[in-house]
């Protein structure tokens, strides 16, 4: 009895001397809470290093975004195929997901092998051996013929810009593949699986392991918002704030980070608690000075952690009498799987001495206990520090929500975390004791990170169905080359109907002589009064012009409101309310009872007969006051001049804003022979020569001609380029059937067809969540500022997000994105068919002066053009492609078109006066 006694006393006594001599040894792995809670602390900043736009590029934790937004609802379905990548198995899956008898899932899978040449070969080997399974698989289960979405599991660190795109930043683990590091890998494997005829295969989603797993557990537990693997490697993915992460556009929601915290210490973060052995180990690894946390805990390393151990203390001869094996000596000997059964404490020590005795060492039973113990203490820190890094993203979660206490879940896979016997409780342990106030649920992945790559790549496939029909909708608002060409010969046909007396008549571009027979040549002087009627604001103006040496232009002027009602009232109306601005500015400039020459700026269609008479064809863009068209405008003016009867004036020439335009960039540039305005409308006005002027005698000489070009295409000729959505904007506007080219280009016009596209999008569930609000339904609600705005690249998209919630439509970030490019569709359309007009009006001028190479000016005016951030680009742009012998100089008109208007004025007194003596 006392024997026994004495012989368990001596054998507690040597269990205890052993494992105080290793944890004398080894007591620098030993880690304290404060020790963890100070690593916890340290991996906190790191997270937040990575997640800065400008910290992240010299950041260790790269903090990868995933683009994965959301967890599963559970509205996921269909079949998929999965791969599984990176882990210490390799396979091929297909998953089915059905929403019936919600959270059902199928799934098969075949393993496959991972021979060392595919994992440390080249770009073309491992890809093609995916493929190459993959096909296996796909023949295997009889789903060849299928076309079928992929959602492909490759753990490790990706940079992503969208779900189906992922550039490898380096390799890690047991990988080291030539030619792969800094490449797309999704279409790399797109590449090898093309090679495959007869399968057909998209490729729609990338995912880490960690946020398969996540997504997996999400399945499951709604509740699951973190994704860990304690595996051949370690990382974990979690759901961050939009707002926090600088690298993605967007702040609204949350978005999965893949941390890829395995590379926590690479800058020297953790050096203080790295061991020699730890440093022996990096420098024998496939990337030294690499994922030096993973190393201190993954199951790729810590087998060996064990070796380098042991091998030392043998060495010193603490163990095995000091005598080294051979086995002890060489790299790999020991695996996670030998520490894994030697510390199964329930076997005593029987495990171990075998795993020993394999590794030729003869391990007396102090040895065994040591052994064990180093095992311990090896497997111990790893669930410490994985614990000290979870509790952290625990800890930013709870912050984020902003709440006292957290409950959640996190989903786990790995073979470390599920094959060691005593890993998983150690570390649910040690996360409850470093963050007390968060109740976590610890979910194994038993489906591994499959399930949750098919969840993914369901969400892909919604998206990229929608992303085709979006493509579909705006796909004819692309004009080809060929195209554009075509509309420039169509509008060169048209100008030459507009000129020749017998097709006149009907020609949809009227091109209506102005009388205005020059561009200034500094003479001109004088005081003069001007009205700049039909753009976007109506001015009066009074502009002092002087000549000779000290030639000057002065304008003084003021803005007034025209309001809807008088723009849609009757024409006495309209003039009386002219009147009364005219009078409200004289008596402001303090010229009440001057009889001052006038120039009348009026931007509509009038057949002149004579520089001072202009008889309004037709209101076009907002106007449609009653009883003026087919009447004298200037006679109108004068008369409702005298029903005021306050004050007098001289109405010299009325003048079409794209002539005042020309007149102005004229008066600063003699090669300035066309006018443009893109802005509410769409016209331009030039030099043509007498001669061809058919409709006005004379042959000498060149006169300004107004050409109306808004008309192109009321004869139909155009409408093979006119979608659904111009059709609606014509039929809801002032003049259905007129003025189709200038509703495809002009700003009154863009913001409506971007509505009506909007609308479209959203009945399709495109949008807006499917709902047309009531804004959406105001006509008019998309100025051209706010799409210039919108269309800016300076802004963030919360800015976009912002602008469009001014004008009541509450929008996503996705949203945002697609309005962004809804607008830039129309407007460059636009710019383009302007620019094709444009095109055929230079090149007439070329012609006309029988040159090879013409030099000339255009002076343009317009909000379009001028607040447009790519408008006018694509407009030279445009010009410059079709018209290629043409040299075409853009001058912008600074001064509005009241100063040309006044300079005509000048010059048509001038010659009255001349006339008169
Ligand atoms: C598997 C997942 O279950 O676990 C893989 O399906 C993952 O995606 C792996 O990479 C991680 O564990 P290990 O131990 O295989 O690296
Ligand atoms: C102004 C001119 O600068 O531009 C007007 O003075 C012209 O005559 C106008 O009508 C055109 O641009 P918008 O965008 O105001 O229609
Ligand atoms: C490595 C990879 C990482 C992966 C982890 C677990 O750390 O870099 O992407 O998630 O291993 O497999
Ligand atoms: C409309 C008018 C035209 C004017 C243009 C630009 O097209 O019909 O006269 O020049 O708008 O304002």
């Amino acid at each position: 009895m006392f024997a026994v006694h004495l012989l368990a006393f001596y054998f507690t006594k040597l269990k205890e001397d052993q494992i105080k001599k290793v944890d004398r040894y080894l007591y620098h792995m030993r880690l304290s809470d404060d020790v963890l809670l100070d690593v916890m602390a340290r991996f906190q900043a790191e997270m937040v290093k990575g997640l800065g736009r400008d910290t992240n590029p010299t950041a260790a934790v790269k903090m990868l975004p995933s683009f994965v937004r959301s967890l599963p609802d559970g509205s996921e379905k269909g079949d998929f195929l999965a791969v599984d990548l990176g882990g210490s198995q390799f396979r091929a899956l297909q998953v089915k997901v059905s929403d019936v008898g919600k959270q059902s899932t199928q799934l098969e899978s075949k393993f496959y092998p991972t021979p060392k040449e595919v994992f440390q070969g080249n770009r073309a080997e491992l890809f093609g051996y995916v493929a190459d399974c993959l096909l296996d698989f796909m023949e295997s289960k009889n789903l060849k013929h299928k076309k079928l979405p992929l959602g492909f599991t490759f753990s490790f660190p990706c940079r992503q810009t969208k779900l189906e795109e992922g550039v490898l930043l380096n390799w890690t683990k047991h990988f080291k593949v030539r030619g792969v590091q800094g490449t797309d890998v999704v279409s790399s494997l797109r590449k090898a699986l093309k090679k495959h005829k007869g399968i057909d295969v998209d490729v729609l989603a990338l995912v880490n392991d960690t946020v398969g797993t996540m997504m997996t557990c999400g399945y499951d537990d709604q509740r699951c918002e973190v994704g860990l693997i304690i595996g051949t490697g370690t990382n974990a993915c979690y759901m961050e704030e939009m707002r926090h992460i600088d690298l993605v556009e967007g702040d609204e929601g949350r978005m999965c980070i893949n941390t890829e915290w395995g590379a926590f210490g690479d800058d020297g973060a953790l050096d203080d608690l790295r061991t020699e052995f730890d440093r022996e180990l990096d420098l024998g690894s496939l990337n030294p000075g690499k994922q030096l946390f993973e190393k201190m805990i993954s199951s790729l390393h810590l087998g060996e952690l064990v070796r380098l151990i042991l091998l030392k203390m043998t060495k010193e001869g603490l163990l095995f009498n000091g005598k080294v094996s051979t086995a002890l000596c060489t790299k790999g000997k020991i695996e996670m799987r030998h520490m894994a059964a030697m510390e199964e404490y329930k076997e005593g020590l029987s495990n171990t001495k075998e795993i020993l005795t394999e590794l030729n060492l003869f391990p007396s039973e102090e040895d065994c206990i040591a052994v064990q113990h180093v095992c311990t203490i090896v497997s111990f820190r790893s669930a410490n520090l994985c614990a000290a890094a979870l509790a952290a993203i625990l800890t930013r979660l709870r912050e984020n929500k902003k709440v006292l206490r957290l409950r959640t879940t996190v989903g786990i896979d790995g073979t470390l975390y599920k094959a060691h016997p005593q890993y998983a409780r150690r570390l649910h342990k040690v996360v409850r004791r470093l963050v007390p106030n968060c109740d976590v649920r610890f979910l194994l992945s038993t489906n591994g990170s499959a399930r949750g790559a098919a969840m993914v790549t369901a969400v892909a496939r919604r998206l990229a169905a929608q992303r085709k029909e979006i493509d579909a909708v705006l796909e004819p608002f692309l004009l080809s080359p060929e195209t554009l060409r075509e509309v420039k010969n169509k509008m060169r046909t048209e100008l030459e109907y507009g000129l020749k007396r017998e097709t006149q008549g009907s020609a949809t571009v009227k091109m209506l002589p102005t009388y205005v027979c020059g561009t200034p040549d500094g003479t001109e002087k004088g005081k003069f009064l001007a009205l700049d009627l039909g753009g976007t604001n109506f001015r009066v103006l009074l502009v002092k012009i002087r000549s000779g040496r000290r030639k000057s232009v002065r304008m003084y002027n003021k803005i007034f409101a025209i309001p809807l009602e008088i723009m849609q009232g009757t024409g006495e109306e309209l003039f009386d309310h002219i009147v009364h601005c005219i009078a409200d500015f004289l008596e402001y400039m303090g010229i009440k009872g001057a009889r001052l020459p006038l120039g009348f700026t009026f931007s509509f269609p009038c057949k002149q007969a004579s520089i001072d008479k202009g008889t309004l064809v037709g209101w076009t863009k907002g106007f449609k006051a009653t009883d003026c068209e087919g009447e004298d405008v200037v006679d109108m003016l004068r008369e409702a001049i005298k029903r005021r009867n306050e004050f007098d004036l001289d109405i010299v020439a009325v003048v079409n804003d794209t002539v005042g335009t020309m007149m102005t960039c004229g008066y600063e540039d003699p090669n300035c022979e066309i006018g443009l305005i893109a802005g509410t409308g769409s016209n331009v006005c030039y030099m043509e020569d007498m001669k061809n002027i058919e409709i006005v005698e004379g042959n000498e000489g060149k006169m300004c001609i107004n050409t109306e070009w808004g008309g192109f295409g009321d004869n139909g000729c155009i409408d093979n380029i006119r979608t659904e959505y111009d059709k609606e904007v014509d039929e809801g506007s002032l003049n259905p059937g007129k003025q189709r080219y200038e509703k495809m280009t002009s700003g009154m016009y863009l913001g409506e067809i971007v509505r009506q596209i909007l609308i479209d999008l959203t009945k399709r569930g495109l949008l807006f969540r499917g709902q047309i609000s009531e804004s959406l339904r105001k006509r008019g609600i998309f100025e051209t500022k706010f799409l210039s705005q919108i269309e800016s690249d300076r802004l963030a998209l919360l800015q976009v997000r912002q602008i469009l919630q001014q004008l009541g439509l509450d929008s996503t970030c996705e949203d945002s994105i697609i309005v962004k490019e809804v607008c830039g569709a129309v407007s460059r359309r636009a710019a383009q068919l302007c620019g094709a007009g444009l095109a055929a009006i230079v090149e007439k001028k070329r012609e006309n002066r029988g040159v090879e190479h013409l030099q000339i000016t255009v002076g343009v005016d317009g909000t379009l053009y001028k607040l447009h951030p790519h408008f006018s680009r694509v407009l030279q742009e445009t010009v410059k492609e079709l018209a290629p012998r043409c040299d075409v100089t853009f001058m912008l008109s600074e001064d509005g078109s009241g100063k040309g208007a006044a300079l005509i004025t000048a010059v048509a007194k001038r010659l009255r006066n001349v006339g008169e003596n």
